[in-house]
């Protein structure tokens, strides 16, 4: 029923295709996503946009044959100015293809992968370093805990924890780790040098996890190790929202360029804003948005900052992180004089040392988070044989 009178009535043609259709820099990370954004765009290729299953298939054959993955070294000549990189960036170039990191270590017990009833419904996922052992236990006895926890109204919610780690050249550390590891059930490790550049891999290889081994999870939280969250306010929130991913929303941030910072990224690598991107310290989002995610992740060069990889990708889901002004990634505002409650206020803070969990879980706790017999919380615990000799 397309009549002529309908036809003044449709809105203007657009003048121009409204994606990008020329690539207008000269950075490798632009240039190699550029493709692949190509390959997967919905209008010009709609089945590949509708069945990701050939993509995922793939990751799944090549973790089972356990492929190592060198480094391309060729890339370099892709680079002009490759040659006076410092070393971390040029590790990320020359190796940003490899993903399918080996499980060294795989925790079974944390869910139950097959039962939907009694899934967590929060799951939290702690990126650490093996050293950090003190973080560890202190989040194990703070914020962290696993099992029923009550929430601030009172109603009992399942929360389960992992840690994330890579691995770290200490043979002694390492060892420690397995045993901390055989006592707690909670610690993930893949077989990838833990650097900050690296941090990445360990948000995709987690999303690869969890659709595995506890893909029923309601919700994710993804967080460091040297934050405090207010885990029972957190479960209200989420039980009143069913949110996506909320966290401190980073908006139209730009690449740091001097050279010998942390954050350094070089033109030469990626050029233009960051989209949108939850702070790293800490992000909360639904289980079923993992499962987007690990799907997407496979079409998204991986970058070397992990939460504007986030970014990146829930970009290319058309997912828009929501700011909420209680998640404090940067702390709390030093020019503002700090109100006497405002530890109450906060669903996160960064950043805490293991003592400051402590006393930050003591000060918020509401008689409902007590233990049973109301005493005090004091460290303890998560102690592993310290005596350990390497054989
Ligand atoms: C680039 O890599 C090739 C092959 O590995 C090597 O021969 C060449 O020296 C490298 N060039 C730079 C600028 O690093
Ligand atoms: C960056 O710093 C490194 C030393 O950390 C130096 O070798 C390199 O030349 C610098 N690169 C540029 C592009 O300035
Ligand atoms: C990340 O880990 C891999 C595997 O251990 C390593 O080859 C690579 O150099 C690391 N990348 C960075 C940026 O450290
Ligand atoms: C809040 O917590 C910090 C430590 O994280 C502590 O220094 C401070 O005294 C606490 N209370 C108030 C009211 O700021
Ligand atoms: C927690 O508070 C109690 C008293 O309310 C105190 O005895 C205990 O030392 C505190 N624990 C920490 C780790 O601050």
């Amino acid at each position: 029923i397309v009549g002529e009178a309908s036809r003044t009535d449709l809105a203007p043609h657009p003048a121009k295709s409204f994606w990008r259709s020329k690539l207008d820099s000269g950075a490798l990370w632009n240039i190699i996503q550029y493709m692949m954004d190509r390959q997967y765009n919905p209008i010009l290729r709609p089945h590949l946009a509708e069945n990701p299953s050939s993509v995922s298939y793939k990751t799944e054959m090549s973790k089972r044959t356990g492929d190592r993955c060198f480094p391309n070294y060729e890339i370099n000549n892709t680079m002009p100015d490759y040659a006076k990189l410092p070393i971390q960036m040029k590790n990320v170039v020359t190796t940003m293809h490899c993903r399918d990191y080996l499980l060294i270590i795989d925790p079974l017990d944390v869910c139950d992968a097959q039962a939907k009833k009694g899934a967590p419904t929060l799951l939290m996922a702690i990126k650490t370093q093996t050293a950090n052992f003190e973080n560890r236990e202190a989040i194990w006895e703070t914020w962290g805990r696993s099992g029923n926890i009550k929430t601030l109204g009172g109603r009992q919610r399942l929360v389960r924890r992992v840690f994330l780690l890579g691995k770290s050249k200490d043979l002694h550390i390492e060892e420690k780790l397995h045993l901390e590891s055989e006592k707690y059930g909670d610690v993930i490790q893949w077989d990838f040098v833990d650097t900050f550049f690296n941090l990445t891999l360990k948000d995709v290889l987690f999303w690869d996890w969890f659709s595995r081994r506890c893909p029923h999870a309601r919700f994710i939280f993804k967080g460091d190790d040297d934050v405090f969250v207010r885990t029972p306010a957190v479960l209200d929130y989420l039980l009143a929202e069913e949110t996506f991913v909320v966290g401190d929303v980073i908006s139209n941030a730009a690449p740091i360029r001097s050279n010998g910072t942390k954050y350094y990224i070089p033109e030469s690598f990626y050029k233009g804003l960051y989209p949108s991107y939850p702070g790293g310290g800490g992000v909360l989002y639904s289980g079923s948005l993992a499962h987007r995610l690990l799907v997407v992740s496979q079409r998204v060069h991986l970058f070397p900052i992990d939460d504007v990889y986030l970014g990146m990708c829930l970009q290319r889901l058309g997912v828009y992180p929501i700011d909420h002004p209680a998640f404090l990634t940067f702390d709390f505002p030093k020019d503002e004089p700090k109100e006497p409650c405002a530890n109450h206020t906060i669903l996160l803070v960064h950043k805490r040392s293991p003592a400051e969990m402590f006393q930050l879980l003591n000060e918020t706790s509401t008689p409902n988070f007590l233990r049973p017999t109301g005493t005090p919380i004091t460290m303890k615990m998560r102690k592993i044989n310290f005596m350990l000799t390497l054989s």
